[in-house]
């Protein structure tokens, strides 16, 4: 396994942490990043919201992973490079990469460099003959490819999971840009897009009966008081998501229970009673809407498998051929 990860974004300091909490704080409505999910207990959270009962997403890529994949790989060809943005577990890439001919290598990007480095070494080992190129970098932002990945018969993103639905219009836009820009003229990007559908099945998605979905979201302020020295109130808040027709997406909200004021980097801010803080957007497409939007980024939709019940679609988009 090469061992050198290309770009690694530098590391924010305590104190632009700190502007960019208090900066979303301060706006109207409120934000706080959902950056700040992730510490060992969010990431934990994470883990068994993908398990609940409520939460189809996982459950349904899979079993579209499961049905599908060796359609999907046929579709790809041989000796295809897979470049995985935000690689985490990579359960549903080894569903893809146990059906791909030949794979060339497989290129886990992730920003979070003990899990990069954690999923590729047991990748490694049960794909011997696999390349595996981890790079350490924030996909979100423009970053090198290993030299010999460009040399591959077809540069492949996969990009699973719902996490585009994760940014708003124009930054979905933007990764998509860069997505067609990584894979070439004659490349793929294979991609988990959450479907549009009944908003009482996405509320219940996002606001489970056993609350691990409201303590993952309040855990975002336990994080900001480690990490920042802040004094939130997790008892203080209550988690709220919310179905925003009009955006078509899901939003998460931690809606303060009473007047109360908090204290970060010397700051003191006040948060009433009632008022809310958004964490995070969860965008839902109907099939039409989301080839209009990769469409928008020159790519066109190839192939899109389903679940049954239509809850969630994997699809292949391909450059579009200009006329
Ligand atoms: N991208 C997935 C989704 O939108 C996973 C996810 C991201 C998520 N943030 C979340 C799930 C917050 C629950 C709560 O569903």
């Amino acid at each position: 396994m090469a061992k050198h990860p290309s770009t690694v974004p530098a590391k924010p300091t305590h104190d632009t942490l700190t502007d960019d909490v208090l900066a979303g704080l301060k706006k109207d409505p409120k934000e706080l990043s959902p950056v700040w999910f992730y510490d060992e207990l969010g990431s934990f959270l994470f883990d068994s919201i993908c398990e609940l009962p409520e939460y189809y997403i996982t459950r349904t890529e899979l079993q579209i992973m499961q049905t599908h994949a060796a359609e999907m790989a046929q579709h790809i060809g041989p000796e295809a490079a897979v470049i995985e943005l935000g690689s985490g577990t990579s359960l549903k890439t080894r569903l893809l990469l146990d059906k791909l001919d030949h794979p060339l290598a497989y290129v886990p990007v992730d920003i979070s460099r003990e899990h990069l480095f954690a999923a590729a070494g047991a990748l490694a080992k049960d794909y011997p003959n696999l390349h595996i190129v981890p790079v350490c970098a924030d996909f979100t932002q423009p970053f090198e490819l290993p030299q010999f990945v460009r040399t591959a018969q077809r540069r492949i993103v996969y990009f699973p999971g719902s996490t585009l639905g994760n940014f708003d219009r124009t930054h979905a836009h933007a990764l998509l840009a860069q997505m067609r820009d990584l894979i070439g003229r004659n490349g793929a990007v294979l991609i988990g897009i959450d479907l549009y559908k009944d908003r009482r099945v996405l509320e219940r998605a996002y606001d489970d009966a056993a609350g691990v979905t409201a303590e993952f979201n309040l855990n975002a302020l336990r994080h900001v008081n480690r990490e920042l020295g802040a004094n939130f109130d997790l008892d203080a808040f209550e988690h709220l998501a919310v179905w925003v027709e009009d955006q078509s997406r899901i939003e998460m909200h931690l809606v303060s229970k009473r007047d109360q004021v908090v204290r970060l980097g010397g700051e003191k801010i006040r948060i009433a009673s009632g008022e809310h803080l958004r964490t995070e957007y969860c965008h839902k497409y109907t099939l039409e809407g989301f080839s209009e939007l990769a469409a928008t980024a020159g790519l066109a939709v190839r192939r899109v498998w389903m679940d049954p019940d239509q809850l969630f679609s994997v699809q292949l988009l391909e450059p579009a051929r200009l006329q």
